[in-house]
């Protein structure tokens, strides 16, 4: 089987969906890796690394995609890289169903059969292959970066010659696993940290970081069978609201990373809230990709309100590609492998991973959800 890598052409992304270290173990496997020149140059993989473990080097995407039967990438394929997928050939990547239902339409129609990584059931038979906890993992740790950068304090308690300094005080909005990396590295650097989520079993997790969990009490389910949030009741978020209000004004930081699904992300900072923070505070609104979880979040840009810096970052994964690229190349090729079996590939739809991941067979869109999504934007 021939698996090809093509050069991210979306501007901003640096990642690379597979990297020398996974290549050595697919090619050991038997398979044959073919990588477009200058595919993992903005992670800092350089094409003699990946001849170095023997890939071949194309000249182009055209030439690496011509007689490609599994292509590997991060981000949904544009129009014209779509144009380039051979007739039958698999493609591994990204594909976020619900913000892209062009590009799903467009591999239909190529007849190409697609596998969205986030949609991957989390099971722990899949967790080797789940890019969204690798990539929610990065930009949990990234967001605390930034927000250190941007706060006009320290982030640790410190006592000095010129008396004390007390530490900062972050509050985390969403405990999944970029809220609880965040948890983690707020307090790596010193800070004292908050954290809220409408799952209460998280609870159990942010104490495990030597966070405090603050939350509404509710007799409502908050989770799914899969493990995600789900919406809740108007008396619940009127409740959450006055909270949030509270611990918004209280704290240094406010960190949101709350999500449901890849759909349009709750909104619980209000502009009044952001009013009433301390002048000097700072947000980083990680679900700006899903709409901001804050009024005045302006998706890629950061923006000052009543003194409060807002930073809405798109993509953090990627200003990380070093490490995104082998982490994400890693889930790739675990998925890979665990379906390549005496030299060939066997996928079957009764299996759990690809009836959750296998979007479009043949010429259609064969995933039920998938087919949902069509039907709700209209397409
Ligand atoms: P996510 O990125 O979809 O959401 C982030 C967090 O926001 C979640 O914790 C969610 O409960 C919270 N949230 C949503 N609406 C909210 C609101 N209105 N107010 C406050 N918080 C809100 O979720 P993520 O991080 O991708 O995963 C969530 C959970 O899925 C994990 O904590 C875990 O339980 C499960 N999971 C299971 C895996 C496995 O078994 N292989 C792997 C990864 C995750």
């Amino acid at each position: 089987m021939k698996v090809s890598v093509i050069k991210e052409t979306l501007p901003g992304e640096r990642r690379v969906g597979l990297v020398p270290e996974s290549i050595k173990k697919l090619v050991k496997a038997g398979l044959s890796v073919t990588v477009e020149a200058g595919a993992g140059t903005s992670a800092r993989f350089l094409d003699a690394d990946y001849t170095a473990v023997g890939a071949e080097i194309a000249a182009d995407a055209k030439a690496a995609l011509s007689k490609a039967d599994f292509v590997c990438k991060v981000q949904p394929p544009s129009d014209a890289e779509t144009k380039l997928l051979p007739n039958g050939a698999r493609l591994l990547c990204s594909l976020v169903p619900q913000r892209h239902t062009d590009a799903l339409k467009r591999l239909a129609a190529q007849r190409v059969t697609t596998f969205s990584t986030d949609w991957i059931p989390r099971t722990t038979k899949a967790q080797s292959m789940d890019t969204l906890s690798s990539m929610a993992n990065i930009a949990g740790y990234k967001a605390v970066i930034i927000a250190a950068n941007e706060l006009p304090r320290y982030f640790p308690m410190f006592m000095t010659a010129a008396g004390t300094v007390f530490a900062a005080k972050v509050f985390v909005i969403g405990a999944g696993v970029a809220g609880l990396q965040a948890i983690a590295t707020g307090r790596r650097l010193g800070a004292t940290v908050e954290a809220t989520d409408t799952r209460p079993e998280v609870r159990e997790q942010i104490e495990s970081l030597a966070g405090r969990w603050v939350g509404v009490e509710t007799q409502e389910s908050a989770t799914t069978e899969g493990g995600y949030a789900r919406e809740l009741s108007a008396d619940f978020y009127r409740k959450q609201g006055e909270l949030i209000a509270n611990r918004c004004a209280e704290n240094d930081v406010v960190i949101t990373t709350a999500l449901i699904g890849g759909y349009k992300a709750p909104r619980l900072i209000t502009a009044d809230m952001v009013k009433n923070m301390k002048p000097g505070s700072v947000i980083v609104d990680l679900a700006a990709e899903a709409g901001g979880n804050c009024e005045l979040t302006k998706p890629g840009e950061t923006a000052e309100a009543h003194g409060v810096t807002i930073c809405a970052p798109l993509n953090l994964p990627s200003s990380m590609p070093y490490h995104a690229s082998l982490l994400w190349s890693r889930n790739l090729t675990s998925f890979m492998l665990e379906f390549w079996k005496d030299n060939e590939l066997k996928i079957s739809r009764d299996d759990e991973i690809i009836a959750g991941c296998m979007l479009t067979e043949n010429g259609e869109v064969v995933n039920e959800r998938a087919k949902q999504v069509l039907t709700e934007s209209g397409s």
